[in-house]
């Protein structure tokens, strides 16, 4: 067990990347805080882990863009579950796959505000909990798209580049309280998201996509738990400020 005892939070993890995290951490002992915008996922997957052990998951329905709302999962894992170890600010949203000039100003407050501010908000709250054990793990999913960007998705890509720096400038600041911070960076994977970044859901997009990853297909959900687990265990306890690439060689 890699998170015995650990108490970890996982944003958007009623679906997708993040589903798979918090099953995986709670198999590995951890308790888990699944929060999601979206009720209906985040209450199966909080219910699918409990199912296998009792009280391990608590379900808080959230926008993580929503600074109120923030402060409040944060403590649903101190009242539930008595601190917080690892925080995974993983739930995210892109615009449509389209020419930077089609892009609305509303299309990109709302991705800097789930992709980029959540974090900002995310931190203020959860660093004084993390400190307050002694330290613990702030895993951050960015994404290829920060490091080898496609065209069709300026400004998700941007906003990913920014969850990179911020997490690498964190790692930093947040050293001297034994608090790491590390970027996930996942190629595009089958999740419901993959239709938004190819511009449409076809055995020929994913071909053309698949082709630009030198492992020859797409991330799983499996990938990118497995590399987030390695960050949140103390395995990882000497590693602070990387952005992981959980890519099949596309960035190589
Ligand atoms: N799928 C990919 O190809 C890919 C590749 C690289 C990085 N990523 C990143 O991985 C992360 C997870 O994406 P995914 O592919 O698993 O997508 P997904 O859509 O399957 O899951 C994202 C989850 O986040 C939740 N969410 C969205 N906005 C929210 C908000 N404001 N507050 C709380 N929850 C919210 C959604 O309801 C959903 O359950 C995202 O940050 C995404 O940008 C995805």
């Amino acid at each position: 067990m890699r998170l015995k005892d650990k108490v970890a939070l996982v944003t958007g993890a009623g679906s997708g990347f993040g589903e798979g995290i918090a099953e995986l951490f709670a198999r590995e002992g951890a308790r888990i805080v699944v929060v999601d915008l979206n009720a209906d996922g985040g209450r199966r997957v909080a219910e699918t882990i409990n199912a296998e052990a009792p009280d391990r998951a608590v379900f808080v329905e959230a926008d993580v863009a929503d600074g109120s709302d923030s402060a409040r999962m944060v403590r649903t894992a101190t009242d539930a579950f008595g601190g917080l170890d690892v925080l995974v600010n993983n739930a995210g949203i892109s615009h449509d796959n389209k020419p930077v000039l089609e892009i609305g100003e509303d299309e990109f407050d709302r991705v800097f505000a789930v992709n980029v501010k959540a974090i900002f908000h995310a931190v203020r709250h959860a660093v004084p909990a993390l400190a307050a054990r002694g330290g613990g793990s702030i895993i951050n999913t960015a994404s290829t798209a920060a490091l080898r960007p496609r065209p069709g998705l300026a400004w998700y890509n941007a906003s990913k580049g920014a969850v990179v720096v911020a997490s690498k400038s964190l790692a930093g600041e947040l050293a001297p309280q034994n608090i790491r911070v590390n970027a996930l960076c996942p190629v595009l994977g089958d999740t419901p998201l993959a239709a938004t970044f190819m511009g449409g859901d076809s055995p020929e997009r994913r071909a053309q996509f698949v082709a630009t990853i030198p492992l020859g297909r797409m991330s799983s959900a499996a990938d990118v738990a497995g590399a987030a687990l390695y960050l949140a265990s103390d395995e990882a306890a000497f590693i602070t400020g990387v952005a992981l690439e959980i890519d099949g060689g596309r960035c190589a």
